[in-house]
């Protein structure tokens, strides 16, 4: 297995300056040291509570921002130290589709053009932008009519059918995919997936799939990240994550997950007590230790590492 992107102890901070004296006047600490990896051709899932940081990491990756410390590395290079034609290669080889595929389309222009527009950046003629626009159309379900057409013509579900059209035409190693089918109703998510899970097997690419549905995510991905505040609390095999989670906070996400018949529950459940703290708030320590059932003294101490237990399944968590 070959790692496609590392990610290693990265940090996001933004700082909240004042207007007259620059002064500091807040900090929020979105990432507080997140280490993931994405094997070439696997669905790697990225899960956790709104506002753990899960966009966070998907701009970074993107170089819409920069981090703050710790490294991306693209195929063992740090994307921050290529620069040129190494860069140009980065931006083609790794695409984003986004949760709301209206506002990632430009409404003034017709789809040959928000299609056609990623080939003539990457040097290809009028041509063949036109000829890839029409085929990338045909793969993901759409008519060649929709190529005269303006994203506002089209159903949600078709408007994100254009944006993967968009991402997948200039063949990319990578799709990061943010929450791109939780705007959708639920047969239609499932369609979309579906789609993505073809165009893989054609193409051959990686996926990181956010989201924070872990009963979709373990359905679909190899193997699953668990987000909070900020840090990766466990990451295994999407198996392995549902049937032996470990971290108290996995525990009490997966005893959340609707069931059938809820009567006929017979577990003990637990359930997370309190709101989850903002980014300007961070507990020291484990950030999970003010909510969680199983705190020791050492929690609120030190901050646990995320240490491997068996095979690629760690945890980061004192009682392990
Ligand atoms: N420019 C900024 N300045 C300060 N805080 C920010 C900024 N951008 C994002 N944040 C904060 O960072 C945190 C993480 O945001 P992010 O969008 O990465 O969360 P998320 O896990 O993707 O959430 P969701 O599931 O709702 O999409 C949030 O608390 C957000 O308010
Ligand atoms: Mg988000």
């Amino acid at each position: 297995m070959t790692d496609i992107l590392k990610i290693k102890d990265l940090t996001k901070h933004y700082v909240q300056k004042s207007a007259f004296f620059k002064k500091e006047t807040g900090r929020a600490n979105v990432l507080n040291g997140v280490d993931l990896t994405i094997i070439e051709n696997e669905i790697s899932g990225l899960i956790g509570e709104s506002g753990c940081g899960k966009s966070t990491i998907a701009k970074l990756i993107m170089m819409l921002e920069e981090s703050s410390s710790g490294t991306i590395s693209f195929r063992g290079e740090d994307i921050n130290s290529v620069s040129g034609r190494g860069k140009k290669n980065y931006y083609k080889n790794v695409q984003m589709i986004f949760q709301d595929p209206y506002s990632s389309l430009n409404p003034r222009m017709k789809v040959k053009n928000i299609i056609g527009e990623m080939i003539r950046i990457n040097g290809g003629s009028k041509r063949d932008a036109l000829l890839k626009t029409k085929e990338m159309l045909c793969e993901t379900g759409l008519e060649e009519s929709a190529m005269d057409k303006y994203p506002h013509e089209f159903s949600g579900g078709q408007r994100q059918r254009i944006a993967i059209a968009r991402a997948l035409v200039v063949r990319p190693k990578l799709l990061i995919a943010d929450e791109p089918v939780s705007a959708l109703d639920l047969a239609l998510q499932y369609k979309i997936i579906d789609l993505l899970l073809t165009l893989k097997a054609k193409y051959k690419f990686s996926i990181l799939y956010i989201s924070h549905d872990l009963n979709s995510v373990a359905k679909f991905c190899d193997n699953v990240s668990v987000m909070y505040l900020g840090k990766i609390m466990e990451k295994a095999s999407a198996d392995k994550l549902l049937k032996e989670g470990k971290h108290p906070y996995l525990k009490a996400l997966i005893e959340s997950i609707p069931i059938k018949d809820p009567l006929h529950r017979t577990d003990k459940r637990s359930v997370i007590k309190g709101e989850i703290p903002g980014p300007h708030n961070i507990p020291v320590g484990c950030p999970f230790h003010p909510r969680c059932p199983e705190r020791m003294a050492v929690c609120d101490q030190e901050i646990p590492v995320l240490k491997g237990i068996e095979g690629d399944h760690a945890v980061s968590c004192h009682l392990f």
